[in-house]
């Protein structure tokens, strides 16, 4: 078999493979952290973890999407301590010796100040640490790192198949959960990233894969690891799912489907009628925050919303019909490789990029390897091992 098309299972459990990805991906990449709707308002905020540092991402007083990291630059203490809220009166007040900063970042009152003149403390420069942010359909993109590129040519082709669904009217977020996982987040990537795992829901069997239609799906593979499952009609009416044709989202067809996989770790689905975005944190080898959050319109009459937030909850939410079997699903082959006596894991299959086709999965493996420089089959290697099979 070739070495792209099986995995060394350390790729998930080994700490320094672990390190390296933040190291290499994470500090590295673009990063999808909430929907502008999130931060509609002046000083409205979230907070977000990249790579360990964390961050901040805001809505100033003049209305423009900046991020920063969430750390005091006097000594270091967190200035944010939610995950989400609002500033008052343009003013980030330290907790523990309340310097504060306003929304554009600027230092604007320390405490007692006299005592830094003899020094010439110089208050223009301990303002908060910028970070590139970046939006595109609304998403709010971060990247720590000043190598990458904009976020559109990172995104490259993957960006023109999000703008069909997500790009032609304004989007609304409205669900919001997260969940920790025990498991290693490229596991969770995997489960929006091969078709063949559909297998595992009855919901999907019964709307999808038994379907002939589904055969003809076809995945593209792009460049930088992101990946798209191209639109298919899915029998959601077998379902006894109402309303879905006058509710269709833009740019899809009546009970279209479609996904959109950005590397590393943000997942745009849209189905018929309703958004879902979920994007993972790495906090361990073996823990991983994950964020589901569901979209609609934003202009949405108060009827419609609640037709799409059934809609996403019968399938998405925290107890629908499909997303808490992938959990359980991840969740076990978490401790079975943890455990060690699984060796290699396999992503084989070789069908013309039809829906369960393994060719996306690769696909991603294949720009991790670019990425850490280590071999996906053998992590003891170097990615070159692979070079000649690809
Ligand atoms: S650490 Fe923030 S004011 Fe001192
Ligand atoms: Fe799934």
């Amino acid at each position: 078999m070739p070495p792209t098309h099986y995995l060394d299972n350390r790729i998930y459990t080994d700490p320094e493979v672990f390190a390296l990805e933040r190291e290499r991906i994470f500090a590295r990449c673009w990063k999808f952290v909430c929907h502008e709707s999130e931060i509609g308002n002046r000083g409205d905020y979230r907070t977000a973890t990249l790579a360990g540092v964390p961050l901040i991402v805001l809505r100033d007083a003049e209305g423009t999407v900046r991020a920063y990291y969430n750390i005091c630059p006097h000594r270091g203490a967190a200035l944010l301590r939610e995950s989400a809220g609002s500033i008052a009166n343009d003013r980030i007040q330290c907790f523990y010796h309340l310097w504060s900063f306003d929304t554009a970042g600027r230092c604007v009152n320390i405490p007692e100040a006299g005592a830094y003149e003899a020094v010439g403390l110089d208050r223009d420069r301990v303002g908060l640490r910028p970070v590139r942010v970046e939006l595109f359909c609304g998403m709010v993109f971060v990247c720590l790192g000043n190598d990458a590129p904009p976020l559109l040519e990172a995104l490259g082709p993957a960006a023109d198949d999000m703008r069909g669904p997500l790009g032609a009217r304004p989007l609304k977020v409205f669900h919001y959960h997260r969940a920790e996982i025990k498991a290693n987040w490229k596991l969770f990537v995997e489960t929006n990233t091969e078709g063949y795992h559909e297998l595992l829901h009855v919901f999907n069997r019964r709307t999808g894969v038994g379907r002939a239609e589904y055969r003809k799906r076809r995945w593209e593979t792009h460049a930088g690891g992101h990946n798209t499952f191209h639109q298919a009609i899915i029998g959601y009416d077998r379902h006894e799912l109402e309303g879905r044709e006058e509710a269709t989202f833009p740019g899809m067809v009546p009970n279209g489907h479609i996904v959109v996989d950005l590397f590393p770790d943000a997942m745009f689905n849209v189905r018929a009628t309703v958004g879902r975005i979920d994007s993972l944190t790495p906090m361990a080898p073996g823990l991983t925050l994950l964020e589901c959050r569901g979209i609609g319109l934003a202009d949405d009459t108060d009827e419609e919303r609640a037709m799409r937030v059934r809609h996403h909850n019968q399938v998405w939410g925290p107890s629908g019909q499909n997303l808490p079997e992938d959990i359980w699903a991840v969740e076990t082959q978490w401790r079975n490789m943890e455990s060690g006596a699984l060796a290699y894991s396999i992503v084989a299959r070789e069908e013309d990029r039809a829906a369960m086709d393994d060719a996306p999965v690769r696909n991603f493996y294949a720009e991790w390897r670019r990425k850490t420089g280590r071999a996906s089959h053998d992590i003891g290697l170097d990615a070159s091992a692979v070079q000649a099979a690809e």
